[in-house]
């Protein structure tokens, strides 16, 4: 008796949630303020600052002494954005399919893009730029009726009372100085009552949670704060624990993630911010793979952008993001509101499930030779078409033997005028919940 207990909480810690639960808010609730960003599946990321300038990684360029802070600062002069415009970034983001967008208001350098009153450092006061670049943006993404979301970086490498500099400079330590602490957590705090009361976003994206725990930044009191102005603020995961979804970052997921929600955020080229010299772009189809595969294990692909310090965004970023566009346009209904697939090994290529389970989506990355192969679907199958084009396609069904449960080989003719240029969708139409056969093998007992 005594071993079963403890068998059971062994079993209950492992499905207990990564992240604590909001205060007075039940699962079902849950479920209901994340319907958008769990259909949503594609967000754009930005990630704007003085950094484009010289084409230095952002914020930790000095922090890891690469260039001394000075040289890092005088950045500020050649931040003009003489050819931001916000509107074209906006219509961009909506053509490439994504519902949502989430932009750097403040990167670990501290430099806000808006006016924030709780510092000088910022765009409009340090900047060439002289204007506040973050108010435009914000109200074309409405107009767009896209979804806003804010990065924001709660650790502030410049500000004269948070503890760390650079990697080989500290100012303080916390516990030797609470005051000087509490005098940045009020800082931190007065940005973070600018930017949710004045725009109310949709998401607040955090970074930086790393140098500090839950208790000294104040987490339940920084998700209290942001739900009072929006309570139904979706919250990543960086800070310590009280988030909502997951956030793997850069490496591809190889397995599906254990948070219920998660995003991959990810660079088009090797670097998060504009950067002259990276020129490793991958091509619109390396990144609509990966997009597909973030769909195939339930969760969101947050795509970045760098755009220079005079607002254009660099040719190869936009032909990723129009790409997306046209694959998320003719294929929508394979791509929103989609959960996670089957497991691997029934079918060579990507899949999802629409929400009633009972059609399946198969993603070709390859160009098929001979018919496509489904093992273990126990179903029958009602009908089969490529997606986009509504073109039926032929199937049959082989090796299906009486005396065993195991599902027959499901071959589907797929011909070459049917295919995308750049990957086809096929949807399998089932007559209920896709049921799976999992089995290794069954040996003849009685014909
Ligand atoms: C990391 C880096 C940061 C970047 C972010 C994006 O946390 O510190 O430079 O903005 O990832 O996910």
């Amino acid at each position: 008796m005594k071993r079963l207990t403890l068998l059971c909480i062994a079993c209950a810690a492992a499905v207990l949630p990564l992240r604590a639960q909001r205060a007075g808010e039940t699962p079902e609730q849950k479920t209901a303020r994340m319907a958008w960003f769990d259909s949503a599946k594609l967000g754009i990321f930005i990630h704007w600052g003085i950094y484009a300038v010289d084409g230095v990684s952002e914020s930790w360029s000095f922090y890891n002494n690469y260039l001394p802070y000075e040289k890092y600062m005088a950045q500020m002069d050649g931040f003009t954005a003489e050819r931001y415009d916000p509107a074209a970034w906006a219509k961009l983001i909506k053509e490439s399919g994504a519902q949502y967008t989430v932009i750097t208001s403040k990167h670990h350098d501290g430099v806000a893009l808006w006016d924030t009153k709780a510092s000088d450092l910022s765009i409009p006061r340090k900047a060439a730029a002289g204007k506040d670049v973050l108010t435009p943006f914000v109200q074309e993404i409405r107009r767009q009726g896209l979804k806003l979301g804010f990065y924001y970086s709660l650790l502030d490498w410049s500000h004269p009372d948070y503890p760390n500099f650079t990697r080989t400079e500290s100012r303080y330590a916390v516990k030797d100085d609470p005051e000087r602490w509490q005098r940045f957590l009020d800082f931190d705090f007065a940005q973070l009552r600018e930017l949710n009361g004045t725009f109310k976003p949709d998401l607040m994206w955090f970074d930086g949670d790393w140098e500090q725990n839950a208790e000294t930044w104040h987490s339940p009191e920084i998700i209290d704060l942001l739900t009072s102005y929006n309570k139904n603020v979706i919250v990543n995961s960086r800070i310590q624990g009280y988030g909502d979804y997951g956030t793997p970052e850069q490496g591809v997921p190889t397995v599906r993630p254990a948070d219920r929600y998660w995003e991959l955020c990810y660079t088009i080229n090797d670097s998060w911010g504009f950067q002259h010299t990276d020129l490793n772009f991958k091509t619109p189809q390396m990144v609509l793979k990966t997009f597909v595969d973030c769909l195939s294990m339930g969760g969101n692909l947050l795509l970045d952008i760098g755009p220079r310090a005079d607002g254009t965004i660099p040719e190869e970023e936009v032909a990723v993001l129009q790409e997306l566009g046209r694959w998320t346009r003719k294929h929508k209904e394979a791509v929103y509101g989609t959960r996670a697939g089957i497991p691997a090994g029934h079918v060579h290529g990507y899949t999802t499930l629409n929400p009633a389970g009972d059609i399946l989506y198969v993603y070709l990355p390859y160009k098929p030779v001979g018919p496509v192969e489904i093992k273990g679907i126990v179903n029958p199958v009602s009908r089969v078409w490529v997606v986009g084009s509504g073109q039926m396609l032929h199937y049959k069904v082989y090796n299906k033997i009486d005396w065993n449960e195991i599902p027959g080989l499901l071959e589907i003719d797929v011909p070459d005028h049917v295919l995308d240029p750049a990957m086809t969708v096929i949807a399998i139409q089932l007559n209920g919940p896709v049921k799976l056969h999992r089995g290794a093998g069954q040996v003849i007992t009685v014909n």
